[in-house]
């Protein structure tokens, strides 16, 4: 028998063999006094029997031994896996859906996938368990979307709501610009049209904070152009418990445009005609109140709060002036007709008073002294905006031609 333990099978069978040799007690076919060949029988019997045991027990043996490294085994094997595929990569956020989980991925190794969750927590997801989940991956260099619901009241037109909500988001922070945002109905509910706005993220990693900002930006918009959420609505229980102040009323807004230096040499009179002709708007911080390039046919007084002048410098917005209450701003485009020559944004929650063009002009016939004093601030910001100080003086022949073309902008002898 040892010549042939060549095979490890030989081997084992050896080994039993010697080992049913060096036995302690007699064999069987001693003690029952067998004839040598049947001895042998019995010898090659209980050889192959002991060769089953010792099958069965290195069959038991490899299973326990199974069963102890499936994990790891397991594991190493969804990790090559992981890696050889690359599914995803540190950076990327994941949604392994069957455990309600969503974080950052941190690290992968051939154990488990470390991931970061919103709460700051660490989870670490085993590899085998991320081999058989299915897991949403939004990589970390995708243009990935987001999609945030309001609705409105049914007699709020939707062209308008569109325009207006999707003009409020552009420009949110983190919103990429390299697609517009969609703004469209996603249901005609039973007491509200139901819309979602699908925008991309620069970084999909903050997307709570730009949801959240992207909301906020919505409820100013809407509340800005006389839209309404639905009824019932969450907002509507914010609007319960955070008092927003009204628009003032009209002596008021009177006061606040005699101390607007333009304005100072109009009747009270005149002051309640022209706050009567003005509409108040509420602006966020951050939000762009005018466009460099836009038409324009309205100026604004600030009410309340801060706005910056921003010119376009290299690249990047540059700050001309900072306006607040009793400043105004947006006159140039409205009595030039040229367009919008800077940026205005809001600095911090803003309320303006915005005056039209037919107001204005109402105001220069009764008013012709009105046209110098406005003629000489436009002069003077242009001259700013074309030396890049904020104190260039103009010419005379600069405000007189101002003048003439505001009159002739007019219509005004
Ligand atoms: P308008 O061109 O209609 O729109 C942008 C407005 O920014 C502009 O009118 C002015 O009212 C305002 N603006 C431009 N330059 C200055 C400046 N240097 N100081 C204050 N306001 C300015």
């Amino acid at each position: 028998m040892a010549k042939a333990s060549a095979s490890g099978y030989s081997s084992i069978h050896t080994w039993h063999w010697d080992s049913l040799r060096k036995a302690r007690r007699p064999s069987r076919c001693r003690r029952y006094g067998h004839s040598r060949r049947r001895r042998n029988h019995l010898r090659w019997g209980a050889a192959a029997f002991c060769q089953q045991r010792s099958s069965t027990t290195s069959a038991l043996f490899g299973v326990i031994i199974g069963l102890a490294l499936q994990d790891t085994l397991g594991n190493f094997f969804a990790g090559i896996s992981l890696h050889a595929d690359r599914p995803f990569q540190v950076g990327d956020v994941i949604v392994v859906t069957q455990q309600k989980l969503t974080g950052v991925v941190e690290s992968i190794t051939w154990r488990a996938i470390k991931v970061r969750t919103f709460q700051n927590h660490i989870v670490l997801v085993s590899n085998s368990l991320a081999a058989r989940e299915a897991i949403e991956v939004a990589p970390r260099e995708n243009l990935n979307a987001r999609l945030v619901f309001f609705n409105t009241i049914y007699t709020d037109s939707p062209a308008k709501t569109i325009h207006v909500v999707r003009e409020s988001v552009r420009d949110a922070d983190n919103v990429s610009d390299k697609i517009t945002p969609i703004v469209r109905i996603r249901a005609l509910g039973d007491s509200s049209i139901d819309w979602e706005i699908k925008y991309w993220l620069d970084d999909y990693a903050k997307y709570n904070d730009t949801d959240a900002l992207v909301r906020q930006r919505v409820w100013y918009a809407l509340r800005r152009n006389g839209l309404t959420f639905a009824f019932p609505t969450r907002t509507l229980h914010i609007e319960r418990n955070v008092p927003v102040r009204p628009i003032t009323a009209e002596d008021q807004i009177a006061d606040r445009l005699s101390a607007v230096d333009v304005f100072s040499p109009l009747s009270t009179d005149e002051l309640r005609q022209l706050a009567k002709a003005t509409a108040g708007h509420v602006f966020a911080p951050g939000e762009t109140l005018i466009r460099a390039g836009d038409e324009g046919s309205s100026m604004f007084v600030v009410h309340n709060g801060r706005v910056a002048v921003q010119v376009a410098d290299r690249g990047g917005p540059r700050t001309v002036a900072e306006l607040t209450e009793g400043n105004f701003f947006g006159e140039m485009a409205l009595f030039t007709g040229e367009p919008r020559t800077a940026n205005v944004v809001a600095l911090e929650e803003t309320e303006v008073l915005e005056i039209g063009h037919p107001a204005m002009k109402h105001l220069f016939e009764t008013n012709p002294s009105l046209a110098e004093s406005i003629s000489w601030t436009i002069a003077e910001r242009q001259a700013d905006l074309a030396k890049g100080s904020t104190s260039a003086q103009p010419s005379i022949q600069e405000t007189a031609g101002l003048l003439s073309s505001i009159k002739r902008f007019f219509g005004l002898h």
